[in-house]
């Protein structure tokens, strides 16, 4: 029914209907390009738009659906769109903090609940997930991502698809899902947003490409294209990419949507004028042309000359109102606007319950030297920090439904949770970017910074003073929400300098410091690592991140959170990520010693300060020898590897314990390991529990240099322990 309703209606456009169809204003509300959009209501009217995005509230979207609606010629029902990233009005972890919970069910749920709100207030589709491998922690769009792994962020990503688009796509509380930025934005040259990006094939197929292909594998309904070239050709544009790959090979069969003037930004790549992008790239598969109006613009005169077909732009308009169809809009165009669901399904407490969990689920204790954490509810407690008070900084980057000023700062969730049996003494200490490197942007940031009139020396001295009575330190310092996200690129990855001076200050009071290190990226803490003995990555939490902090700090949550990227000892590591090569002459020590002539840096170690996959508890799990079921196993057959892990310690807590497999020699140079499983245990004090894992051929399957995804056979390395720098290994031999 689906093919003979969209082909029927079809037969009834017009050309410019058809393109019409192709065209994705945004709303005044949420710009960020230089193109904004005009006249949209008439050119509803006119049939001239596919579907809107980035408009929040049921009412709004309710009066452009009805133009739409009830004064087009054919009546055909819009999209509506939005960057549901972490959470709508209840806002989850950023989506890089939420990777670091390794949660497969609670990410799933987030996604779930996101759909539930934003579906209650008229939107339908989701510019998410964003599943962008990058080992650059430099690139300030890491905040938005899943980290570095491609086993991890594919298993993401169809948590993602599942939790937005649910069983049924035709529910009123299901939204479509949008697979973002096809392909490799994660990898742009220096960590610059929307740089180039230069990879071999090999590369791109082994470890950039899976999270996407898991998102398609799991029915995502479309795809959106990255800014970036690839192989010279800028994604946008690019036809082996978006049909050999996308379709062809990945048996994709959504619609694919550009970026925000993708199309115009061709030009600037160097591809043509507005006329000639807006042909390549509907000849590569893009189908839906954000903001920029190349499509609507050009595509007829390109007909009129000969440049594309009608099937060319027939295909892409079928695609859209398939879409449509999909979601069930043309049934009943209307049934995302119920005013009782968006009263009573948006922001509940049941939801701020789940975004609470998740976010303590996803801190991870960085150190914690003579067990500081968790705090105990008495005495005097000093909360410092520009980061302690500060609402507007909770949620994190691209929360574009969030009611900021809503979300839970850290002094409430302390207060709440100590009552009456400990003294939460406050005071900002500084403001959030006083830096000599910030001063030129200030007043970009400035909107979320609740900058302070007083002097630094002022600051200072209240802290002090607050300081002065208290029994332990407790100090929220990092980056402002808007130091990462879209075009928030940093060469300098450290705490901005007045937070420096501050802690140092508080240090040199003597007493008990603990660091929540607020990120939208691994920092380059290398100093504070040194000197602070706790310090807990709080990420920012969303909506609940207060209460959450305190239940981690206060021991209600014992932390379980592993790193999903790598923290480096310094920017000049970057990129450093642990599935790296062994090159022809790596290091013969592992003390970090320098070595001539072999694979180091004269002034730094070679390996991270916190690796993947790193993350304590306060609790100990102490692992036993890991043993293999068999030395051999054949293509056809499996292996199992088993580890003993013990909870050591005084608490019962969560652990991430993680499998990782090295494929000693191959036709091509294989990494020094990668991931391939885990599984997350809850063993109370005392327990021990003996975790195995299946090893099957599929598991030891590369891309090789035909791009062929086979294994080879030959011996295996495999290591299971607490984080990718395990030692814990045994081998085994693949034969045929
Ligand atoms: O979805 C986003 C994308 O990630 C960055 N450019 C704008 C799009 C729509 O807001």
């Amino acid at each position: 029914p689906k093919e003979k309703f969209v082909n029927e209606l079809l037969a009834k456009m017009t050309l410019d209907e058809k393109i019409g169809q192709l065209n994705l204003p945004g709303s005044d509300d949420f710009v960020t390009g230089q193109a904004k959009n005009t006249n949209v209501a008439q050119k509803i009217r006119d049939g001239k738009v596919g579907g809107l995005f980035n408009i929040k509230s049921l009412q709004k979207i309710k009066d452009v659906q009805k133009i739409a609606v009830e004064n087009s010629r054919l009546k055909i029902p819009l999209l509506f769109g939005m960057d549901v990233i972490h959470g709508y009005e209840t806002t989850f972890p950023i989506p890089l903090a939420m990777s670091c919970s390794w949660d497969m069910n609670l990410i799933e749920r987030s996604a779930r609940i996101a759909a539930i709100e934003a579906s209650a207030d008229g939107i339908c589709w989701t510019f998410s997930p964003m599943v962008d491998i990058c080992r650059d922690p430099r690139w300030g769009r890491i905040a938005e991502g899943v980290g570095e792994d491609p086993y991890l962020g594919s298993l993401i990503s169809k948590a993602m698809v599942k939790g937005y688009q649910g069983k049924d796509l035709t529910a009123d509380n299901t939204i479509m899902a949008c697979v973002k930025h096809f392909a490799l934005y994660g990898a742009p040259e220096a960590g610059r947003d929307y740089n180039t990006v230069d990879m071999s094939r090999i590369r791109m197929y082994n470890d950039y490409f899976p999270p996407y292909k898991a998102a398609v594998d799991a029915g995502v309904g479309s795809v959106m294209a990255s800014f970036n070239e690839i192989d010279g050709v800028p994604a946008t544009g690019n036809r082996w990419l978006m049909t050999d790959v996308l379709r062809k090979q990945w048996k994709f069969n959504g619609f694919v949507v550009t970026d925000y003037t993708g199309i115009n930004e061709m030009t600037d790549h160097g591809m043509g004028d507005l006329q000639e992008c807006s042909k390549l790239a509907l000849k590569a598969g893009i189908d839906m042309d954000m903001v920029g109006e190349g499509f609507l613009t050009t595509l007829k005169k390109s007909l009129a000359e000969g440049k594309i077909t009608t099937a060319d732009i027939d295909a892409a308009a079928k695609r859209i109102l398939e879409a449509k169809y999909d979601l069930g809009l043309f049934q009943d165009p209307y049934k995302y606007l119920n005013e009782t669901r968006q009263k009573t399904e948006i922001y509940t407490t049941a939801h701020r319950v789940e975004a609470r969990n998740l976010a303590a689920q996803s801190m991870v204790l960085l150190k914690n030297d003579n067990q500081v954490l968790p705090l105990k509810k008495s005495g005097t407690i000093a909360l410092i920090g520009p980061l302690a008070n500060n609402a507007e900084n909770m949620a994190g980057t691209w929360s574009v439904a969030t009611v900021q000023k809503n979300s839970i700062p850290v002094l409430k969730g302390f207060e709440d949770a100590v009552g009456s049996s400990a003294k939460i003494v406050y005071a900002k200490g500084s403001n959030l970017d006083d830096d000599p490197v910030f001063e030129d942007n200030a007043t970009m940031f400035s909107k979320s910074l609740n900058r302070d009139s007083r002097t630094k020396q002022e600051m200072l001295d209240e802290a002090l003073t607050v300081a002065k009575q208290s029994d332990v330190i407790v100090l929220a310092l990092g980056e402002s929400a808007e130091m990462s996200g879209e075009c928030s690129s940093r060469t300098n990855l450290e705490i901005p300098q007045a937070q420096k001076d501050l802690l140092k200050e508080m240090l040199q009071l003597g007493k008990p410091v603990v660091l929540l290190l607020f990120n939208g990226r691994p920092m380059v803490i290398t100093e504070e690592s040194a000197k602070v003995p706790a310090i807990l990555d709080v990420w920012f939490g969303g909506s609940e991140a207060g209460h959450a902090i305190a239940d981690v700090v206060f021991g209600a949550v014992n932390p379980s959170g592993k790193l999903s990227t790598t923290f480096p000892r310094s920017v000049g590591q970057i990129p450093i990520f642990y599935a790296h090569k062994n090159t022809g002459r790596p290091l013969h020590n592992t003390e970090g010693k320098f070595e001539k002539f072999r694979s180091n840096y004269l002034d730094e170690r070679n390996e991270p300060l916190y690796p993947f996959g790193y993350g304590l508890s306060y609790t100990t799990f102490t692992y036993g020898k890991a043993t293999l079921s068999a030395p051999k196993m054949n293509a056809k057959g499996k292996i199992t590897v088993s580890v003993p892990v013990t909870n050591t310690g005084n608490y019962d807590g969560k652990e991430v314990v993680q499998l990782y497999i090295r494929d000693v020699v191959g036709s091509v140079t294989r990494p020094v390991r990668e991931l391939k499983g885990f599984q997350k245990i809850e063993l109370k004090k005392g327990e021990t529990q003996t975790v195995t894992f299946e090893i099957t051929e599929n598991d030891l399957k590369f891309y090789n240099n035909a791009l062929e995804f086979k294994a080879e056979p030959g011996k295996f390395e495999v290591y299971v322990g607490t984080n990718s720098d395990t030692q814990n290994k045994v081998e085994f031999e693949l034969i045929r």
